[in-house]
């Protein structure tokens, strides 16, 4: 399941019912957080004119220089999914999950610690369930519109955005280092 785990930035028409996105957050809130605190919140976007407002602050934040900086650091077919995805794809998703940290219940030095564990799960069981996600953070850059948007308070910040959807086309499994170029044993620099 985890190899198979990817970012999704196409869906197809399929609608997804509040059950299957509740079985997802379900997931989400199992996840570890420190004290226990679960500083998560949870805001699921369905209304296709507040989707489409976050589209446009991904899109703009892209236009604005997320792709220039992408340009030069992305391999050529990964920009051009990034830039599907910032170009509408995303957004087109039926279900918007804007994950949030709660500064009420959770300490601010282990907020994000804190939330995005609570990201992975959400995708890896949208990943089971047969549905595509990513984890997405373009949109933060208009951070304060979109507080505007979702009438956030002021301890409730914004930390990612996790499309849900029926994946428009399989991606097949990730690809990534070995292991052994990432592992160490007892101490830097010896082998695994
Ligand atoms: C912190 C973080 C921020 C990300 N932000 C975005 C984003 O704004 N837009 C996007 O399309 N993908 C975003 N991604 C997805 C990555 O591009 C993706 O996980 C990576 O390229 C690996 O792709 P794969 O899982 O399909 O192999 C983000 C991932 C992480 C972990």
């Amino acid at each position: 399941m985890v190899r198979h785990q990817r970012a999704h930035r196409r869906f197809d028409d399929r609608p997804v019912d509040d059950d299957l996105v509740e079985r997802c957050l379900e997931a989400a809130t199992r996840a570890p957080s420190a004290e226990n605190k679960q500083p998560w919140e949870f805001i699921v976007v369905r209304d296709p004119e507040r989707r489409a407002a976050i589209g446009e602050l991904t899109r703009d934040a892209w236009r604005a220089g997320g792709r220039a900086h992408s340009e030069g650091r992305l391999p050529a077919h990964l920009l051009a999914e990034v830039d599907d995805g910032a170009e509408g794809g995303v957004a087109a998703a039926p279900v918007l999950v804007v994950v949030c940290g709660n500064a009420e219940r959770g300490l601010p030095s282990t907020l994000p610690a804190s939330v995005f564990p609570a990201v992975q799960n959400l995708l890896l069981a949208a990943g089971a369930l047969g549905l595509g996600s990513a984890m997405t953070t373009l949109a933060l850059q208009r951070a304060d519109a979109l507080r505007v948007l979702l009438a956030l308070p002021d301890h409730v910040t914004p930390m990612a955005i996790v499309p849900l959807g029926w994946p428009a086309r399989p991606l097949g499994p990730s690809r990534r280092e070995p292991v052994a170029e990432r592992a160490h044993r007892e101490r830097w620099g010896e082998p695994w």
